[in-house]
């Protein structure tokens, strides 16, 4: 029998035939993953049988994440299909903000697997900012310590402790998602400010700060004690992180002059890489970067990109996240309970309908490094809270990361993602009903 091919990138689709069923074990893994790109070829046979081919690392991930959508999609019914697939974008990520209100590792291990489940392959946690510590310094207990039980509005805080964050980071590789930290600096430094006395100009602790107001907080090269706070910092994240890069924020910085945060991010850009990692920075970082291996998060969609456009024709690759596409904090509509519209209203066409290689003039195609959904957590106090704003439009995000334009087709989606209610309604995650079809 010659089956239909699916060119790739293919978006998932399930072909028209006869469906039969297939007992949700009988699939036998291709050959191991090679070097090379990530791509995975698989097939199912008229007799039944599932044979995957992955490639690359995280071919084994993608290739078992499409088995489980065509399984559970199709109640076990899966037609006769062959796919080739291929992701469009290397990094495909998710941005939780664990700052603002705390989740611990309970939530984020359902976020990555709903994150795997998707073909995402990065877990971004925005780890610090003014209203709290998340991750240990081993000589700095005082970090978790005081500014680990502080969040927005008095909620209950918490941290991840050593050992916490490094299970969630094995966790994540074995469904083939990264964990990347973020310690945000110079700016969102609040909890460090109230946590150690000697980061402040009078040199007395700050008090805590549960608002939710920005760029009334900075780290300052010119105090003595700064720099070794970063070697310990930016350390102990280092320490923790088994992947290529961390993130090290440089976002809305008001109380530095130019001089002086063009400086501040030039020395922890080369901290960063002495200590052997590729640092990512929040785009505002652009024009001060030296090196080429430093990379910029595109997100303020509201503002010029005329520094990140010169930066990657510089040769800096870029991340993708913009506020009105990809900021999964924004509300829905005017309706939304939950989130901010800074960036406006964010409905699930919003985060389908756009091509990253044509969202901003004049940035290289080949500078794109992938594209990261957010999700920052002002608003955001439960778990259900945290699904109800990722769900319908992570995987909306997550298309856009993986596809081709030329094979995404959103009336399509939209009937697909319907079906998909099932699928996290199986895992107890929480959704958003948003109409789909027809807008
Ligand atoms: C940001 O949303 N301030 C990066």
């Amino acid at each position: 029998m010659s089956l239909p091919l699916i060119p790739a990138p293919a978006r998932l689709d399930l072909l028209d035939g006869e469906p039969y069923e297939v007992p949700h074990d009988y699939w036998t893994a291709g050959a191991g993953p090679e070097t090379g790109d990530v791509r995975y070829s698989l097939e199912v046979s008229a007799e039944g049988g599932f044979e995957i081919a992955p490639q690359g690392p995280g071919g084994d991930e993608a290739a078992t994440a499409t088995v489980v959508q065509l399984v559970e999609l199709t109640q076990r019914r899966v037609p006769a299909l062959r796919i080739e697939d291929a992701p469009r974008y290397a990094w495909r990520g998710l941005m939780i903000d664990v700052a603002r209100h705390f989740f611990g590792p309970g939530t984020l291990r359902k976020v990555i697997d709903l994150a795997a489940l998707y073909k995402l392959n990065v877990l971004h946690l925005h780890l610090t900012d003014d209203q709290g510590w998340r991750y240990e310094v081993p000589n700095r207990p005082e970090l978790t310590e005081v500014s680990g039980a502080t969040a927005v509005g008095g909620s209950a805080g918490g941290f991840l402790s050593a050992a916490e964050l490094a299970d969630l980071t094995a966790y994540a590789a074995e469904r083939g998602v990264t964990v990347v930290g973020e310690i945000d600096l110079p700016g969102h430094t609040g909890a460090a400010l109230h946590a150690v006395p000697g980061l402040n100009v009078e040199g007395v602790a700050r008090e805590a700060y549960t608002g939710t107001d920005v760029g009334h907080s900075t780290l300052r090269l010119d105090l003595p004690e700064t720099a070794a706070f970063l070697e310990d910092a930016v350390g102990a994240l280092v320490a923790q992180t088994v992947g290529e890069f961390v993130h090290v924020g440089g976002d809305e910085v008001r109380l530095l002059t130019r001089e002086e945060y063009l400086a501040f991010v030039q020395h922890v850009e080369a901290l960063v890489l002495r200590l052997g990692k590729r640092p990512v920075f929040w785009q505002e970082a652009a024009p001060a970067l030296q090196d080429t291996r430093s990379v910029v998060q595109l997100w303020d969609s509201n503002a010029d990109p005329a520094e990140v456009v010169a930066a990657a024709r510089r040769g800096h690759q870029v991340i993708l996240s913009p506020g009105n596409r990809t900021y999964l904090d924004m509300k829905y509509d005017a309706g939304t309970r939950l989130g901010l519209d800074w960036a406006g209203y964010v409905d699930v066409r919003d985060s389908y309908d756009w091509d990253p290689a044509t969202l901003v003039e004049g940035l290289p195609p080949e500078s794109i490094l992938g594209v990261e959904a957010a999700l920052w957590t002002e608003t955001i106090e439960t778990e259900d809270d945290l699904f109800a704003m990722l769900l319908p439009r992570l995987p909306a995000v997550a298309e856009v990361a993986w596809s081709a334009p030329e094979v995404r087709d959103w009336e399509a989606f939209a009937e697909d993602l319907e079906a998909h209610v099932a699928l996290w309604q199986a895992r107890g995650l929480a959704h958003t009903p948003r109409p789909l079809t027809g807008t």
